[in-house]
């Protein structure tokens, strides 16, 4: 698939089969995200594919939480938390968060162009301290969403988006 037909058909995917997305190919993604640009090159981005072990944390801490979602856990083989380190000054840090989202969409689009679908889902929770010690969040890390990956099983509608004369101008 060429850069520009995957940027364009990636789509925002919530049902997938139950196979997990496999080590090999999860590496792949991770590999491909450090190239995304990185101003202070601090490579801040950081991924964890969350096991059986933490996804039943995850889970059992949703469960006592009410922005929790619970059953959104169970819909996705493979579950990776994103998350950018912060460690250096404002400036830096914005810097930062920016380049761990571009490696995070650089995941989601390299699952696309492999056939496999995503989905980032902002999840309040994984700011919650019980839940960022479980998941071994550093203090100087900021969790920015977890990606749903699989396989798709059905098609998605594509959401219209504002026209380029609406987003884009030319300054004299
Ligand atoms: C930073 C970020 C956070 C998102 N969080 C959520 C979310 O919590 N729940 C959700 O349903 N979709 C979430 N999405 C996906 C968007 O809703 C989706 O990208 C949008 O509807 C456009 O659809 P598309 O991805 O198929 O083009 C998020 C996307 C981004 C970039």
């Amino acid at each position: 698939m060429d850069l520009e037909t995957a940027i364009r058909t990636r789509r925002t995917h919530k049902a997938f089969d139950a196979e997990p997305i496999d080590h090999a190919t999860l590496l792949e993604l991770f590999e491909l995200a450090r190239w995304a640009p990185n101003h202070h090159l601090t490579n801040p981005w950081r991924f964890r594919v969350l096991g059986p072990k933490t996804r039943a944390f995850l889970a059992g801490e949703a469960e006592l939480d009410l922005r929790g979602s619970a059953s959104k856990l169970q819909r996705a083989p493979t579950l990776i938390v994103a998350s950018a380190k912060l460690d250096g000054d404002a400036s830096e840090q914005r810097d930062d968060l920016l380049a761990a989202a571009i490696a995070a969409y650089i995941v989601l689009v390299g699952a696309h162009a492999r056939g496999l679908a995503g989905y980032w889902r902002t999840v309040p929770l994984l700011d919650k301290p019980s839940v960022r010690a479980g998941l071994g969040v550093a203090a100087d890390e900021q969790p920015i969403g977890l990606l749903h990956l699989g396989r798709p099983v059905q098609d998605q509608r594509v959401p219209a988006r504002a026209a380029v004369a609406e987003i884009a101008s030319f300054l004299d």
